[in-house]
C-alpha cells in the first residue's frame, strides 16, 4: 500500500561537516555501507547508502576551494565516485574500472567486477577507501555525485549511490536569490518496491556482480511507481508565502518529467529558471512548464505571494499518469516578508563560444543495437569498451558535436560544460539556456552542441545519462591530449 501523496514532510538531506579545513582544503570522508531507511511509512527499505543516508550527506563547497573526499565501502560490491558536472583531474573523475574493491572481494568475481573482463591497463583499482579530490575550480552550481560502476551503474545508484555538491561564491551570494530555508534543493527519482519494503530492480543478475543489464521489458530504462523527492515519497513542504529558490535534480535512472506548479485554484505558477546544469543563466527564463531528464538539473525561483494561506501549489508531472502525475506539494503556511530579488543580470561570465572557432565537427548517433548478442544502446554504432579510444581532441580546442538520437537520449559529457547550438535545425528551446552538462535528445532529434575542452589531459567520458542505456553499453572514450 503506497502512502497517500503530501502527507510525508520533504526531508533536506543532510550537509556534511568536514573533517578537517587546514590548508585550505576541505577534507571529508564517507563511508559507503549498507542501511536501512524508512521510505514507505511503516516498512524498511534496504539501501546501498552514502554514510547512511538516501539521498547521501550534502558538500557545499566555495569555488576555488578544494574539497578532497575519502571514500571508504562496505558495500558488498566494487564502487566508483563521479561527481556529475564536476571539473575534475582524470584521477578523481570517477573512470568506470578505477573501482573500490571492499575487503572481502575476490578476483573471481571478474576483473572489473562486471561480466565482460574487458582488460582496462589503465584502471587504478584500490581496496576499500580512495581518496577524491576536487578543486572546485568551476562556477557555482548544483552537482551531484554517483555511483559509476562499470557495467552496473544503474542499480547502484537505484540502491540509493547519490548525493548532492552544492558549489557557490560570493557574486552569486550577492545577487539576492532566496536563500537559507527558502533555498531548497530538491533530487527527484522513481523507485519501485516490494511489499516488503525493499527496492524491486529488474537486473539479470541479482547479485549484481557478474552479467550487467536488465529484464527485456526494462531494456528501454526501468521506471519505479513511487516518486520519491530527496527520498521521501510524494512530500509536503510548508512554505511562507514568498519567493523560494528550488534546485531540481532529476536523478531517476531514466524517467523524464514535465514539472510545472499548479496553485489551488487550477492555475499554473511561473518557473522562473535562474540556472542551469552549469550554474547561472546571464538572465532569468520564465517557463510554465519545464521538462527535466535524467540528470538535469534546474534552478527556478517560484513565487507564493499570490497563493491564499492554506493554500496547496502541487508540483505535477505532466508526463506522468495517475500517480506518477504527482511530484510533491507545497503548502502555504503563512505571510512574510520577502527580501529576496531576481535580478535581470544573474552572470556575465558564460562562454559564448561561436561555431567559426570551432577546429572540428563529430557527429554522434545514439541508437539500439546489439552487444555481445544481447539487446544494447550503442554510440556511433558501437558499445562501451574501456580498451578502445573513442574520442581524441586536443587541450583547449573548440569543437561542435552533432548527437542524433533514435529514441530519448540525455547525453552527458564529462568535464566539460557545453552550449546548445540547435535542434533538428532549429533554435534550441528556452530550458537549454546557460551551460549545460547534459542535453536531452529527443526521440529523432539531432541536436548539436558546442565547447571548449580544457582543464585537464586525460581520459574521460561521455554517455548516455539514462542509467540503463548508459550500463548496456552507450557510453565511450573522450581522450583530451
Ligand atoms: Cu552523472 Cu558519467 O555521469
Ligand atoms: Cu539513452
Amino acid at each position: 500500500p503506497l502512502p497517500s501523496a503530501f502527507r510525508v514532510p520533504l526531508p533536506v538531506p543532510p550537509v556534511l561537516k568536514p573533517v578537517s579545513t587546514s590548508g585550505g582544503v576541505d577534507r571529508y570522508e564517507i563511508t559507503q555501507r549498507v542501511e536501512s531507511a524508512e521510505i514507505l511509512p511503516g516498512h524498511r527499505t534496504p539501501l546501498w547508502t552514502y554514510d547512511g543516508t538516501f539521498p547521501g550527506p550534502t558538500i557545499e563547497a566555495r569555488r576555488g576551494r578544494p574539497v578532497s573526499i575519502t571514500h571508504r565501502n562496505e558495500l558488498p560490491v566494487p564502487t566508483v565516485v563521479h561527481l556529475h558536472g564536476g571539473r575534475t583531474a582524470p584521477d578523481s573523475d570517477g573512470y568506470p574500472t578505477d573501482l573500490v574493491l571492499p575487503e572481502e572481494w575476490q578476483e573471481g568475481h571478474g576483473a572489473h567486477g562486471g561480466g565482460h573482463k574487458m582488460s582496462d591497463p589503465r584502471a587504478v583499482v584500490t581496496r576499500v577507501t580512495r581518496r577524491y579530490t576536487f578543486p572546485m575550480d568551476q562556477r557555482p552550481t548544483l552537482l551531484w555525485y554517483h555511483d559509476h560502476r562499470m557495467d552496473f551503474t544503474a542499480p547502484a545508484i537505484w540502491q540509493g549511490l547519490a548525493g548532492l555538491h552544492v558549489v557557490r561564491d560570493d557574486a552569486e551570494d550577492a545577487l539576492g536569490l532566496p536563500s537559507g530555508r527558502r533555498e531548497l534543493p530538491l533530487m527527484i527519482t522513481d523507485r519501485a518496491f516490494a511489499d516488503s519494503g525493499a527496492l524491486v530492480y529488474p537486473a539479470i543478475d541479482r547479485t549484481l556482480r557478474t552479467r550487467p543489464g536488465v529484464r527485456g521489458a526494462y531494456l528501454g530504462g526501468v521506471l519505479g511507481d513511487v516518486i520519491l523527492v530527496n527520498g521521501a515519497p510524494w512530500p509536503v513542504h510548508e512554505v511562507d508565502a514568498v519567493r523560494y529558490r528550488l534546485r531540481f535534480l532529476n536523478a531517476s535512472n531514466s524517467r523524464h518529467y514535465d514539472l510545472e506548479a499548479i496553485g489551488p485554484d487550477g492555475r499554473r505558477l511561473d518557473l522562473v529558471q535562474v540556472g542551469s546544469d552549469q550554474g547561472l543563466l546571464a538572465a532569468p527564463v520564465t517557463h510554465r512548464r519545464l521538462p527535466i531528464a535524467p540528470a538535469e538539473r534546474y534552478d527556478v525561483v517560484v513565487d507564493f505571494a499570490d497563493v491564499p494561506v492554506g493554500g496547496m501549489v502541487r508540483i505535477a508531472n505532466r508526463l506522468g499518469s495517475g500517480r506518477t502525475g504527482d511530484v510533491m506539494a507545497f503548502r502555504v503556511a503563512r505571510r512574510a516578508a520577502d527580501g529576496s530579488r531576481v535580478p535581470r543580470v544573474l552572470s556575465t561570465d558564460l562562454p559564448t563560444w561561436r561555431r567559426s572557432e570551432a577546429v572540428r565537427t563529430r557527429e554522434f548517433s545514439f541508437r539500439a543495437g546489439r552487444m555481445h548478442g544481447d539487446h544494447g544502446w550503442l554510440i556511433g554504432g558501437l558499445p562501451f569498451d574501456p580498451a578502445r579510444s573513442d574520442v581524441k581532441v586536443g587541450l583547449g580546442d573548440v569543437e561542435v558535436w552533432r548527437l542524433v538520437a533514435d529514441v530519448h537520449h540525455p547525453v552527458h559529457l564529462h568535464l566539460v560544460g557545453f552550449r546548445v547550438l540547435s535542434r533538428s535545425g532549429r533554435k534550441p528551446l528556452p530550458q537549454d539556456a546557460g551551460l549545460k552538462d547534459t542535453v536531452s535528445l529527443r526521440p529523432g532529434e539531432s541536436a548539436e552542441i558546442i565547447t571548449r575542452f580544457d582543464g585537464y589531459r586525460g581520459r574521460y567520458l561521455f554517455h548516455c545519462h539514462n542509467a540503463e542505456h548508459e550500463d548496456m553499453g552507450m557510453m565511450a572514450n573522450l581522450e583530451i591530449t
